[in-house]
């Protein structure tokens, strides 16, 4: 750990290289050296692209960002999803989602008050998210951290015999589901999603996924969001939900990230799991713009 890798992979004939420094347990990574404004070398790219699949968790810390420069970083990497939660969106920049308590200039940050949400983005759809970027404009002066879990380091620590017996389900991934999460810790705040429940129908993804690039493992897990896995019955289904995150979310896959305004965080949803923690909103903001980068529907690891 925090040892500074140059992480070069191409054979291309440039010298440029960004500088990788794991910060995490067994995941996260610091970086210096990757041009996040104008042009960026196809080479420099690809290492950046390298270091997401093999730290799953980048940061790219002390940036000054506007979201058009939001918008064009995170295009690098492919199309954006723009949120069904459009009122959460930036007017001018639809592909900015904003999290945290602020409201200005016709958009209002989506604020939850529950805790310890761990999910992957988005994947109510078909297509889930590849990555996430986030990009920290107002940060409290405390709370309001992220927490990410290695959901691939998570699933090769599991013992051979619960390996056998997970990989291959399916579980049930609904927005119905999520809404009574959210109703229950937010009983003043009443959403009407019902144009979104209609877009987003009740869908399966693999419990135990692949990832679309490496190949590599990981627990797919976003209990505020799966309603059951099928072919159990709802007991054990829960059980089996409840065993598998908490074992994901030992300290010892966890990476706490605090946030400093300017700070990028780009994360693989295909591997990694990420939840808020909470902030005392009567006494601080928190404006965090997030782009989506949209994905490929996710494979079942066998
Ligand atoms: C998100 C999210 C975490 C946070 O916007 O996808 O999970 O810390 N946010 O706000
Ligand atoms: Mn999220």
């Amino acid at each position: 750990m925090n040892q500074v890798t140059a992480v070069k992979l191409t054979g291309g004939d440039g010298d440029e290289a960004i500088a990788v420094r794991q910060i995490g347990p067994t995941f996260g990574a610091e970086i210096t050296g990757m041009p996040i404004h104008g042009d960026v070398s196809p080479e420099l790219l690809t290492q950046f692209i390298a270091a997401l699949h093999r730290y799953r968790v980048l940061i790219v810390p002390g940036l000054d960002l506007d979201p058009g420069d939001l918008v064009a970083f995170s295009r690098r990497f492919g199309p954006l999803e723009i949120h069904a939660r459009f009122q959460n969106t930036l007017p001018k920049h639809r592909e900015v989602f904003c999290v945290g308590n602020v409201e200005r200039d016709g958009m209002t940050a989506s604020f939850s008050r529950g805790v310890e949400q761990w999910h992957a983005d988005s994947s109510y759809r078909a297509k889930p998210s590849d990555a996430s970027l986030f990009y920290a404009e107002i940060v409290p002066d405390e709370g309001g951290d992220t927490m990410f879990a290695d959901a691939t380091a998570a699933w090769r620590a599991l013992d051979p015999e619960t390996r056998r017996r997970i990989d291959g389900l399916q579980a049930v991934h609904s927005l119905e589901t999520l809404r009574l999460w959210g109703e229950r810790h937010n009983p003043d705040r009443k959403s009407d999603v019902s144009a979104q429940n209609a877009e987003f129908p009740p869908i399966r993804q693999p419990l135990v996924r692949a990832h679309p690039a490496t190949g590599a493992k990981s627990l797919y897990l976003c209990p505020a969001v799966i309603s059951h896995i099928e072919d159990l019955g709802p007991n054990e289904s829960a059980d089996l939900i409840e065993t598998l995150i908490m074992h994901t979310t030992q300290a010892r896959f966890v990476y706490n990230h605090r946030w400093r305004k300017g700070d990028l965080v780009m994360w693989d949803n295909s591997a990694v799991l990420h939840t808020a923690t909470l902030f005392d909103h009567t006494r601080y903001q928190r404006l965090m713009y997030r782009t989506t980068i949209a994905g490929n529907a996710p494979a079942l690891a066998d």
